[in-house]
């Protein structure tokens, strides 16, 4: 069928459409109805594991010698490669370990870890005894992590003695120690996997040395648990310093992903298909993990960079290297290898020639970087949009059912299950071609989030602004061609190198830093990342000495290197409008070298120049 009748079938009967879907996961007792309410209750009476639907039953389908998790890391000089035997031994003696410890179905199991292979046996691990596994991106800071420690009270902490950036070994125990020293929740067990370019120190009765405990145990096997149950929570980034720890259900998202794989992606089973993402993000729970393991093909886990580990040819070396047939990454990875090979070169001498296509998420894709890279491929580059709530893409050009990729500047056409709209702000539909609120009817498709962890006014908000539709947060608009344009979000996130960012946490920050009376952050354009923070403040008499540094090093520390702010300009008095609302709009021009439009609201006119020239002294670009 060609995307048109699939698509229009899927918003003509859900119901029908997605229990037609289910069958491509194994379940305990299959769901005998798709859709139970508007609220995106799917599968309601169906039981399954997915864990078993990512590993256990390839194996018992004859694919046990099939490769299933192919690790590289130039990061260390490792190559790895797990078939889904292996993989079920591993994944099923960790589970063991898990329950040796206590950790019983429901429980929350926090992992903090680098891109190793035992990072993906936690994840899967927790899945096989019905545990939520939350995983917090190994680059975030003691802080954010104590948070989600007393947000989901977890059990157990799986983690390593370092990560790897790079050249540089950065040792996680301390941040580990730190963060359960700041949190309120006690959290008893902590398995530590000791890696050789850094030795954990073991220091109370709660740290466990992962390979002894896993000596130790017995292999356990899969618990089958509800379609609601949840599979994991996710913290991203709100409009606050609160992360929202966004739920997946099981039952759906299985059944999201394996329809997926070979639809949007165009993959088939035995292929081998490579997110270069992180596990700490969405795309490398559903694309690293989840997506392609259940649909039966070989997944890559990369621990490098784009450029650097060791250049950027590295993408096509282990593309070329393992026959990958579909890669998805950021647009700023690619404008990173385009800076340092902006000839190709690379990219040639190693030649990827299974590769079929390129997909691209997480931040806009800029022409220009779209049109240089599908000139070097010779193969299409799809963009394509989602978010952490949503846990699969929304918006692509669905290569599995024939489409051909949206016009360059497009996100893509929906995909089937989601009904998007534009509407203008007072919930009005705005014609073709018109700029608008991005949002989404009801119900939502499966994979789609049905609750926050403990949060159920946060999940009601995404409902508020517009009645029966789920508002994104996007703003955007429908092009004659039916592909939709992303511009930007309506809110106060940023997205940093792909990476979502919350400017209002930010500020709260800089704002904590004695240095400062008052601040506020906007992300400025940026060549490579797309987004950078900005830090604006307003410092303390008599503090202006080193202030910058201050405030550097209380993001870096307090949120995450990633959120480091590229200026950071110190004014006379913020802009804000006679009602003391900061004119951040205002703020975004200045960094941005636009045209600035004086505000009618203004409070101090002559605040605008006075900023400017400040942003220009203290940048000097
Ligand atoms: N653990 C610890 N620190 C981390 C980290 C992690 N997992 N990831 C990033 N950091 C640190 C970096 O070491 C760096 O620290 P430094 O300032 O002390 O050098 C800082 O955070 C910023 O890192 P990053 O944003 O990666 O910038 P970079 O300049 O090191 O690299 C790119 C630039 C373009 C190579 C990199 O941003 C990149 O690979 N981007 C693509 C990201 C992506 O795939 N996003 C998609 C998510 S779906
Ligand atoms: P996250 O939840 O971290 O995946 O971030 C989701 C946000 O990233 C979206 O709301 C968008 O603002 C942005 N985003 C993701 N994919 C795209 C894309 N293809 N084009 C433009 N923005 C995107």
């Amino acid at each position: 069928m060609s995307y048109d009748a699939v698509y229009r079938a899927s918003i003509a009967d859900p119901n029908e459409f997605w229990l037609e879907a289910s069958k491509a996961i194994d379940w305990e007792t299959p769901p005998t109805a798709g859709l139970q309410d508007n609220n995106a209750a799917w599968f309601s009476d169906g039981t399954l594991n997915l864990c078993y639907n990512a590993v256990d039953r390839h194996v018992d389908a004859g694919r046990g010698a099939d490769k299933a998790l192919i690790y590289e890391s130039p990061a260390t000089g490792t190559s790895e490669t797990f078939t889904f035997a292996q993989l079920q031994e591993e994944v099923a003696r960790t589970a063991g370990m898990l329950a040796n410890a206590g950790i019983r179905s429901g429980d929350r199991v926090i992992i903090y870890m680098p891109m190793i292979p035992q990072a993906i046996f936690g994840m899967l691990a927790c899945a096989r005894i019905g545990a939520v596994h939350s995983v917090v991106f190994g680059g975030f800071s003691a802080t954010e992590l104590a948070k989600r420690i007393d947000d989901c009270e977890p059990k157990a902490i799986l983690t390593a003695s370092c990560g790897i950036e790079a050249k540089k070994v950065l040792p996680y125990k301390p941040i580990i120690d730190e963060a359960i020293a700041r949190a309120s929740h006690v959290c008893s067990k902590v398995f530590i996997w000791q890696r050789e370019q850094c030795d954990a120190e073991f220091t109370s009765d709660s740290d466990l040395n992962w390979r002894s405990a896993l000596a130790q145990s017995e292999p356990a096997a899969c618990v089958f648990v509800t379609s609601h149950h949840p599979l994991y929570i996710l913290y991203t980034s709100g409009t606050t310093g609160k992360p929202k720890g966004v739920v997946r259900e099981t039952g759906g998202y299985g059944v999201a992903l394996a329809w997926s794989m070979p639809n949007i992606y165009g993959v088939q089973p035995g292929e081998t298909y490579w997110a270069a993402s992180d596990i700490g993000w969405v795309v490398g729970h559903s694309y690293i993990v989840y997506g392609p393991l259940i649909n039966g093909n070989a997944t890559v886990l990369f621990e490098g960079k784009p450029v650097g580990t060791p250049d950027a040819g590295i993408f096509w070396e282990i593309a070329a290297k393992h026959d990958v047939g579909v890669l998805f990454t950021a647009p700023t990875a690619i404008r990173a290898i385009r800076a340092a090979d902006p000839t190709g070169t690379l990219l040639q001498k190693a030649a990827p020639r299974a590769l079929r296509a390129l997909f691209l998420a997480g931040e806009r894709a800029d022409p220009d970087t779209v049109e240089w890279i599908g000139e070097q491929l010779s193969k299409p580059v799809i963009d394509h949009w989602w978010q952490t709530e949503l846990g699969w893409p929304a918006l692509a050009s669905c290569v599995g059912l024939g489409s051909e990729p949206a016009p360059i500047g497009a996100a893509g056409y929906p995909v089937p299950g989601f009904a998007f709209t534009i509407l203008d702000g007072h919930g009005q539909a705005v014609s073709a071609e018109t700029t608008g609120n991005l949002v989404i009817a009801k119900p939502l498709p499966p994979g789609s989030f049905r609750s926050l962890w403990n949060d159920a006014d946060g999940f009601n908000g995404y409902f508020s602004a517009f009645d029966e539709f789920y508002s994104t947060g996007d703003a955007g608009l429908l092009g004659a061609d039916g592909a939709y344009r992303v511009m930007g979000r309506t809110d106060d996130i940023i997205n940093v190198a792909g990476h979502r960012l919350s400017t209002g946490q930010i500020e709260e920050v800089v704002a904590a830093c004695e240095c400062v009376i008052e601040c506020a952050v906007i992300g400025g354009s940026d060549e490579l990342k797309g987004e950078v923070p900005i830090v604006f403040y307003v410092a303390a008499p008599g503090k202006n000495q080193n202030a910058n540094d201050e405030i550097v090093e209380a993001i870096r520390a307090g949120i995450s290197p990633i959120a480091a702010p590229r200026d950071c300009v110190a004014i006379d008095a913020l802009p804000k409008t006679r009602s003391g609302k900061i004119l951040r709009n205002l703020l975004r021009d200045i960094a941005n070298g636009e045209e600035i439009v004086i505000p009618q609201t203004i409070e101090d006119p002559s605040a605008i120049d006075s900023t400017a020239a400040s942003y220009r002294a203290a940048v000097k670009r």
